[in-house]
């Protein structure tokens, strides 16, 4: 019996030293010292021993299922330590290694122009208000002083959807939309930049698809001064504190008086070139004092309140501040052309 029991020692640890995963330790360890185990099975046999022989025999027994546990111990620890140096090593990263370069994207120059032209207009205190692209015909022509068969509508060439909805033309709309909601408080003082689209042939300087940014402002007392200083103050921040602006009469169903806006050519600072057909001035938007058919009609009294309104050409403004001379530029996506606003 302690042959048999030595064999097992031997046995196990000669199983244990080219054992080399934690699996076949924890079999061995069953197989060994567990309930059926080997060292159990011979026990078992004791009762066939002598009064004398069993205390020595049952000496050695403990003795070795705690030597032969000792072992299993150990090398399992020796394992488990193997197995973290292997994980170690594979999951090591070489920080040495040249990084993988992810293109940087830039700010698309239409994007980057509404957002100077919204900071500026709010530090003058404007709020920004939004409104959808497709419209209403009310809000996009009859609100704004243009009934069916006026012949303003021939201004805008539109596209229909139904009889009655349509993709808005201009965000002038939006001063209607802001007139209701406010239901005849003072004061007003929005911009909305937006997508219009007017039934076009694109060429250089026409596109189906543009952008405008509205501006309203409805209160007591606003004149035509008011609208000229702010939109003086916006040209200098836009463009830079040397520019200046000329007022031209106009006409737009929407405002009376109206009048164009222009910047002097920054090409030729006002002596006149190709850009500027010789004039040495660029318009860059439409505006005038709201018609008191629009502020009545959207639920102020126009004889309590006036109000000034303009629409920034977004294109036009990108176009003279970054030297573009192609509208499409903005509107097919071509890599060269926009990488070169990375800094804007
Ligand atoms: N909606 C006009 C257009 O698309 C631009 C415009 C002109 C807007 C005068 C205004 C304004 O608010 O007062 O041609």
């Amino acid at each position: 019996m302690q042959e048999r029991l030595e064999e097992i020692k031997q046995n196990t640890l000669s199983q244990l030293a080219t054992a080399s995963d934690l699996e076949q330790v924890k079999e061995l360890r069953v197989k060994v010292l567990g309930k059926k185990g080997e060292i159990t099975q011979v026990l078992r046999g004791m009762g066939s021993l002598s009064a004398e022989e069993r205390p020595r025999v049952g000496q050695l027994a403990n003795r070795l299922r705690q030597e032969v546990e000792a072992a299993i111990e150990t090398k399992e620890k020796e394992l488990e330590k193997q197995a973290m140096q292997q994980r170690l090593q594979e999951e090591k990263v070489d920080v040495t290694l040249p990084g993988v370069p992810r293109p940087l994207g830039a700010i698309h120059p239409l994007t980057a122009v509404i957002e100077q032209v919204e900071d500026i207009f709010i530090g003058m205190g404007f709020a920004v208000a939004e409104g959808p692209e497709v419209e209403q015909d009310y809000y996009n022509f009859e609100a704004l002083n243009v009934p069916k068969d006026h012949p303003a509508r021939d201004m805008q060439d539109t596209f229909y959807l139904t009889e009655d909805l349509l993709l808005r033309t201009q965000t002038s709309p939006v001063q209607i939309r802001t007139m209701r909601k406010k239901e005849g408080h003072v004061p007003i003082r929005i911009i909305c930049p937006g997508t219009v689209y007017r039934r076009d042939d694109d060429d250089a300087t026409h596109s189906h698809q543009f952008m405008q940014i509205e501006g309203l402002v409805v209160d007591r007392g606003v004149s035509m001064t008011e609208l000229k200083g702010t939109l003086l103050a916006f040209v200098k921040q836009m463009f830079g504190e040397e520019q200046s602006i000329r007022l031209r009469p106009s006409y737009f169903p929407f405002t009376e008086p109206s009048v164009e806006v222009d910047i002097r050519c920054m090409k030729c600072n006002g002596g006149g070139c190709r850009i500027c057909k010789e004039t040495g001035w660029i318009e860059i938007l439409g505006a005038g004092m709201v018609h008191p058919h629009v502020l009545r009609s959207s639920g102020y009294d126009e004889k309590r309140y006036t109000g000034f309104a303009f629409g920034i050409g977004v294109e036009r403004v990108a176009m003279l501040k970054y030297g573009v001379d192609d509208i499409r530029h903005f509107y097919t996506n071509d890599l060269q052309f926009l990488r070169q606003f990375r800094s804007v």
